[in-house]
């Protein structure tokens, strides 16, 4: 595996493997990589013939009270990680080459961006279109991938795809889980013992939404009025939203017909977690 801090060298060696007939992949991280992570990697190896993955903490998608300064860090584990998953190339770069003193330009997802996550952590969407637009430049894939756990963030970065005629194919992978669970997430490191068990309730929660549009519910108000019992019965719980939505476009739904998202966000002390599944009601 190659690592590089190096645009250019990027941009080079990238270049050089699809002259050369090589499909290749993409997967854009912030490090700290754990078994979802990997996923998306085992995956976009299996569908592509040079994997190139990013490592980099983005501070424009943390907003100022977020855990930008304590997100995790361990950059000699992760190296381990990807070259036993055959990473072909590891972009590693450094802030001030990414966001140089004058920058000033900005990709903005007009419509789902706003919704959900959006409206908890405003202009977290837009540092994630940033960040990604320059990675695609950057490394000029022909297929990128996202974890399903990330759901609104995967939608708008294929919309920005659509929207803007970006060259590479988005793709999504399903969300992993512990053995309870609990989707992993780099910020589950952060849960006290008892958060961590307590955090259990958001995957109980989107399980009984399930069992009761199986069970022909189709109004979303009464099941997330019982996701809502199942989470808040959790003393360190606090929920930021829980949400029934058209899958396809996160709008607001009355009647739960077709491919349906069912999300989570929800505080345990600190510690915001967010989960989903998305559900077809037949
Ligand atoms: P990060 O949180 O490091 O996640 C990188 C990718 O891994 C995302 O596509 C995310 O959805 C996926 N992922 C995280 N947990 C997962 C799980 N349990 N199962 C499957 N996939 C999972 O998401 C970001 O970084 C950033 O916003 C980024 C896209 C890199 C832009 O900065």
């Amino acid at each position: 595996m190659i690592t590089t801090k190096s645009i250019a060298k990027i941009k080079k060696l990238v270049g050089e493997s699809r002259k050369n007939g090589k499909t290749v992949g993409f997967v854009p991280t912030m490090g700290a990589l754990h078994k979802g992570h990997l996923s998306l990697i085992d995956k976009a190896k299996k569908e592509s013939d040079y994997l190139v993955v990013s490592i980099f903490i983005n501070p424009l998608q943390f907003g100022p009270s977020e855990d930008f300064k304590k997100y995790p860090r361990n950059i000699k584990k992760d190296k381990q990680l990807l070259k036993k998953h055959e990473v072909n190339l590891l972009f590693y770069p450094q802030a001030d080459k990414i966001y140089t003193p004058d920058f000033s330009t900005f990709v903005q997802e007009k419509k789902i961006s706003k919704k959900l996550c959006g409206k908890s952590r405003p202009g977290h969407f837009q540092g994630v279109t940033t960040i990604v637009t320059k990675l695609f430049n950057i490394v000029q894939p022909d297929l990128s991938y996202f974890g399903q756990k990330d759901y609104q963030q995967a939608l708008i970065i294929k919309k920005i795809a659509k929207d803007l005629n970006f060259a590479t194919k988005i793709k999504i992978a399903p969300t992993i889980r512990e053995k309870d669970k609990l989707a992993l997430s780099s910020r589950n490191a952060y849960l006290s013992r008892k958060e961590r068990k307590e955090s259990r309730a958001i995957y109980r929660a989107l399980t009984q939404a399930k069992k009761m549009i199986k069970g022909k519910e189709k109004n979303p108000k009464i099941i997330i009025k019982e996701m809502k019992k199942i989470i808040t019965k959790e003393p360190a719980a606090k929920i930021d939203y829980i949400e029934i939505r058209n899958a396809k476009n996160l709008e607001k739904i009355k009647t739960i017909e077709g491919k349906t998202f069912i999300g989570a966000a929800v505080y345990f002390g600190k510690t915001r977690l967010i989960d989903n599944i998305i559900v077809s009601k037949n």
